[in-house]
């Protein structure tokens, strides 16, 4: 499946401590510089992603996340959040084109950001109004040229149990270079295909010298090729002045010497790409 244009819709999964949130702000930052206009939806309910992308402490303390936006639910949906099960009846496909405009946060130039919020579920999908506007707002949205979706999603792979990232054309599995995170980075390529996603990239993060030799040592232990789990895997190495730099971590973007920035960079790269590749490495390891 090959878009005709340069937009993207990518979900960003993994552990919880594994970088995701650091990742997707400054992939948007990444993209701004690159002329392209990134929504960044956060949907962990920490909701750390509005700080990492550089937005003011009361900007950020602020935002009210869209699922808590009761009269917009019921406006678009027809029912009132909370309302589910067989006396709820509301809109499955509700028009979302105006849920940038209303509750995105233009966080800088082409850097806008949609805190969605989480709706807690017991058990399997919920089929609840509030799912349903924020599944719409992702999956619908309708994107032009030089504009891409980045959802930062919350720790774990509860979200593709909603099929949130249902037709996604990306899927970003970021972990680190350990048994039990590579392991659980294969399981989430596997629920990403499942879902449709067709590329389905692996970041290694905080790789240290050798990523290479991680991979196959597990290779060795599990019979399972990582490399041949997913369309391609990037290294993005160990970069201290993160942690002096946060919580606006895009500004480390700005730093020339940062094999971390040119890592995100290249990513960024990857995901605008007019050419179809589809299966074909996009990228390779970089260590
Ligand atoms: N490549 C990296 N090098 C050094 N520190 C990193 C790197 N990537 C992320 N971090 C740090 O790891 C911590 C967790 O990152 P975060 O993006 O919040 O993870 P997640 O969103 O997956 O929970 C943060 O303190 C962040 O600065
Ligand atoms: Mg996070």
């Amino acid at each position: 499946m090959c878009s005709g244009n340069n937009s993207f819709r990518a979900v960003i999964t993994g552990k919880g401590g594994v970088g995701k949130t650091t990742l997707t702000a400054c992939l948007a930052a990444a993209l701004a510089g690159n002329g392209i206009t990134t929504l960044a939806v956060d949907e962990d309910p920490q909701m750390n992603l509005p700080y990492a992308m550089g937005l003011p402490v009361e900007r950020a303390r602020a935002i009210v996340p869209l699922n808590l936006n009761r009269d917009y639910v019921e406006e678009k949906t027809g029912a009132r959040p909370g309302a589910s099960g067989w006396g709820a009846l509301f809109k499955l496909n509700p028009d979302v084109d105006d849920v940038v405009a209303r509750y995105g946060v233009t966080v800088a130039d082409r850097m806008n950001l949609l805190v969605m919020g989480t709706v807690k579920q017991a058990g399997g999908g919920c089929l609840c109004a509030e799912n349903v506007l924020l599944d719409s707002v992702v999956r619908h949205l309708a994107l032009r040229e030089n504009e891409g979706i980045l959802l930062d999603t919350q720790a774990g792979v509860e979200h593709f149990g909603r099929a949130l990232s249902r037709g996604f054309s990306h899927c970003l599995v970021v972990t680190d270079a350990t048994f039990n995170a590579l392991t659980v980075a294969c399981s989430s390529a596997d629920l990403a295909r499942q879902i449709g996603i067709p590329k389905v990239c692996l970041v290694l993060n905080r790789a240290a010298d050798g990523a290479e030799a991680r991979l196959d040592r597990f290779r060795q232990e599990t019979g399972t090729d990582v490399k041949d789990r997913f369309d391609g895997v990037v290294a993005m190495p160990f970069e201290p002045r993160l942690a002096e730099l946060e919580p606006d971590v895009t500004r480390i973007m700005s730093r020339p010497d940062s094999g971390y920035a040119a890592a995100v960079r290249s990513l960024a790269a990857a995901l605008t790409a007019r050419t179809c590749s589809c299966s074909t490495p996009v990228l390779e390891i970089r260590s």
